[in-house]
């Protein structure tokens, strides 16, 4: 799929834009702090519904500025979609359609797919959990928006049964209640979690491939799924798995008011030749391992839904080397990529007649001939 139209309105610091892109690969050039990453962050919205940078929709409107707005069209294999997404201080967001409003955050899933890649894509290596659940949820709603809906309704029940169990301290009778959000959360939690499994494991084959000829044969990577609750390999059985595991850790999450065990203690393990990358990989190699995860992401998208998502280079090639960056524009092919970058320099575009150059000065942004 190909973005074709941008436009902001008091977006972060765009009090108003207005792009037309017609080709595959798009350099948005600029010093620091003037735009660039924005622009990456509208599209990602578009996307997801949501910014790779806050979760406060907030933060994105323009200062002093009450509402602000995003619309994307892009065109695909059959026909164009437009979304719009206006966010409001006050008001609930609002998501459209093609011209029709959404009643769910979910329907907005794999309208416009895209795969952001930034210097910051290494906290998916180096921070705590909660970041790779991030990527995976991220990732699957994407391409599965039924998972995005279970999710959500995962966290609705986590968050009730929390309540329940500190509830229940105070006052123990209220513990006759349990069972049925034990159950609840045992139904999607089970759903999630093979959801997880089975992306991961496409994951592992196709990423495993291309780590392997980024770094000549060199390295061995693998991806190793690490649930929270062990896994049967059928959502039913694992419902069961799960029911029986809350059932007998009950009274310590009674005692911590939480709950000890689901999806939300998840845990994701990248080994670079057998070796947990995090704790022992250099810098270029959780580099790697991050570059390697974001193109298998491409295929993935690609494989699932018929049409290449939209690449999102945010400031990354300057910080890899030369045989890393052929490897990343060789795989780019026909999928259309945005990249920012302070130096054009660090773009080894060639010859490349098809490519637009924008640059990006203080929240203005014009065509550069
Ligand atoms: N809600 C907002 N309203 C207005 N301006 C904002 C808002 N949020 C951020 N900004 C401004 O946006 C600018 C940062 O934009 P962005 O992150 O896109 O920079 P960048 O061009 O990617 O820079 P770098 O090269 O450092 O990554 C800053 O000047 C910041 O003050
Ligand atoms: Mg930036």
């Amino acid at each position: 799929m190909y973005l074709r139209e941008l436009t902001l309105h008091n977006f972060r610091n765009y009090e108003k834009l207005s792009l037309s892109f017609g080709s595959n690969m798009i350099i948005l050039v600029g010093r620091n702090a003037q735009g660039k990453t924005n622009i990456l962050e509208s599209i990602v919205y578009t996307c997801t519904g949501r910014s790779h940078r806050t979760s406060r929709d907030r933060e994105v409107i323009r200062f002093g500025e009450e509402f602000a707005y995003i619309k994307a069209v892009v065109e695909k294999h059959i026909g164009k979609n437009t979304i719009e997404i206006g966010l409001d201080k006050n008001k609930k967001k609002m998501i459209n359609i093609n011209g029709t409003a959404a009643k769910r955050l979910g329907q907005l899933m794999g309208n416009i797919n895209g795969v952001l890649f930034s210097p910051e894509d290494l906290r998916l290596i180096k921070d705590g959990p909660a970041e790779r659940r991030r990527f995976l949820d991220m990732e699957i709603s994407q391409i599965r928006p039924q998972y995005f809906y279970k999710l959500q309704q995962y966290n609705k029940i986590l968050s009730q049964r929390n309540n329940l169990l500190k509830e229940i301290q105070r006052r123990p009778s209220m513990k006759k209640s349990l069972p049925v959000w034990n159950e609840q959360l045992a139904l999607s939690g089970a759903y999630i979690a093979e959801e997880r499994s089975r992306f991961i494991k496409g994951l592992t084959k196709i990423s495993k491939e291309i780590h392997d000829s980024i770094t000549f044969g060199r390295e061995e990577l693998d991806i190793i799924y690490r649930p929270s609750i062990p896994l049967k390999g059928e959502t039913d059985k694992t419902a069961e798995n799960f029911l029986r595991i809350l059932e007998s850790g009950q009274e310590l999450d009674i005692e911590r008011g939480i709950t000890l065990k689901g999806c939300h203690r998840d845990d994701i393990i990248f080994m670079i030749n057998n070796r947990d990358t995090r704790v022992y990989g250099s810098q270029g190699q959780q580099r790697t391992v991050v570059l390697s995860l974001k193109l298998s992401e491409i295929d993935i998208m690609k494989n699932i839904t018929g049409e290449s998502p939209i690449l999102l280079l945010d400031d990354v090639m300057s910080e890899l080397d030369d045989h890393r960056q052929k490897m990343l524009l060789n795989s780019i092919g026909e999928v259309q990529t945005i990249i920012t970058t302070t130096d054009i320099n660090d773009i080894p575009i060639g010859d490349n007649g098809r490519c637009e150059i924008y640059r990006v000065d203080n929240g203005n942004v014009w065509r550069q001939l």
